[in-house]
């Protein structure tokens, strides 16, 4: 029974789920290493009605053109891009469980799209976490985080580690997460940042290379592995290399695989000293490591693009600002920087002015703060 057509109400819950940033360990999540993310504030809205039809779903978005309707029985990649990433979730839920029904959805966000803070991971986690309380599906933060990330293999096409879903779903007020990709462990560290916070300026660039880029980047490093861990003979995981093994194969590695390997294991020691700078409150050294870990980005691991690198050297030459990195996938999106909050105005004033007379494209820029994970509003 169509719950309109009938005349009844509609059970409507509302969900807020947020983007997210990383301090530090870019693609470091597929390769069984450490990564130090924080769900942001910056959240898409979601409201959900059951419409009391067996498989018909009606989702409209504020951000969006136009209205998605999907039948739960036939489900298939769209050309649309933002499409796959509700109906990769629907798919994933329809192989679990035949507890979801037809519903409505109307979701309004503020999380800027294609600027490395995940608004999709944000989309993904609001939507399975909305309709698992929804039609009490039952499923854990964990079992909902990891069945995003598989949407977004099968149907968007990105091969995503686990880090967005996971800071979405789990995020905490004024606390940032040491997680561990390996085991799935992680520990909140409180992030008493003031008087410094958290700066990010969007270049507002997408380079094509993203989508490509990433999965490519994907496969390096795992050819990387698969021959300095065959070479040792010890199980194919980046925890068990050392950078020693590693100079050893540089020959074999290749100049572009030796980086890249490199790069992971320099990165993974970079973010377990940042959470311990980050617990100690030594801000001036986590804020060296974060330039550090983009000059990694930059040089070895190649996901950064000429806005990023202008923007972080901007920022180098600040004395009000500690440190500053790319977030997210690269080749765009938004630098994080840790600044001064008496300087924001300033530096935001001065990186717009040089930004655009450089590139031409409008910089836009937000101060955030760690922020709770998805939740029921
Ligand atoms: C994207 C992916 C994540 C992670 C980052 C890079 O955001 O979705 O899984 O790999 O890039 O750290």
């Amino acid at each position: 029974m169509d719950y309109k057509q009938a005349g009844m109400e509609q059970r409507t819950i509302e969900i807020a789920s947020p983007g997210r940033i990383n301090i530090i360990g870019e693609h470091l999540d597929y390769n069984d290493g450490f990564v130090l993310p924080a769900a942001i504030d910056k959240r898409i809205r979601l409201k959900l009605m059951a419409n009391g039809t067996q498989s018909r779903c009606t989702i409209r978005s504020k951000g969006f053109e136009g209205v998605l309707e999907v039948d739960l029985y036939s489900l298939a990649p769209s050309n649309e891009n933002w499409h796959n990433y509700i109906l990769g979730v629907l798919n994933e839920l329809q192989k679990m469980t035949q507890s979801v029904k037809g519903f409505d959805c109307e979701m309004e966000t503020n999380v800027p799209a294609g600027s490395g803070v995940s608004s999709s991971a944000a989309l993904e986690c609001g939507l399975a976490y909305g309709l698992n309380a929804l039609f009490e599906l039952g499923l854990d933060r964990w079992q909902l985080a990891h069945l995003c990330q598989r949407a977004e293999h099968t149907f968007v096409g990105s091969k995503c580690g686990i880090m967005d879903q996971f800071a979405s779903l789990m995020g905490k007020k004024h606390h940032a997460m040491l997680l561990d990709c390996q085991s799935l462990a992680f520990e909140y560290i409180p992030t008493p940042l003031d008087p410094y916070v958290l700066l990010l300026l969007n270049t507002n660039v997408t380079h094509n290379l993203a989508a490509s880029g990433y999965n490519d980047r994907r496969e390096e490093s795992a050819a990387a592995l698969a021959l300095v861990a065959e070479r040792f003979n010890v199980d194919p995981s980046y925890r068990n290399l050392t950078l020693s093994m590693v100079d050893d194969c540089e020959d074999a590695l290749g100049e572009v695989l030796f980086r890249r390997c490199r790069y992971v294991l320099e990165e993974n020691k970079r973010v377990l000293e940042a959470a311990e700078a980050l617990k100690k409150g030594d801000l001036a050294r986590l804020g060296e490591l974060m330039y550090l870990s983009h000059h990694g980005q930059q040089k070895k691991y190649e996901v950064s693009c000429n806005e990023l690198d202008f923007l972080v050297d901007l920022a180098r030459g600040e004395e009000h600002i500690l440190g500053a990195r790319m977030v997210g996938g690269g080749f765009g999106g938004c630098t994080l920087n840790i600044i001064h909050k008496d300087h924001v105005d300033n530096f935001v004033a001065k990186a717009k002015t040089a930004y655009e007379r450089k590139f031409n494209i409008a910089l836009t820029s937000f101060v955030t703060v760690p922020s709770d994970g998805t939740a029921l509003q």
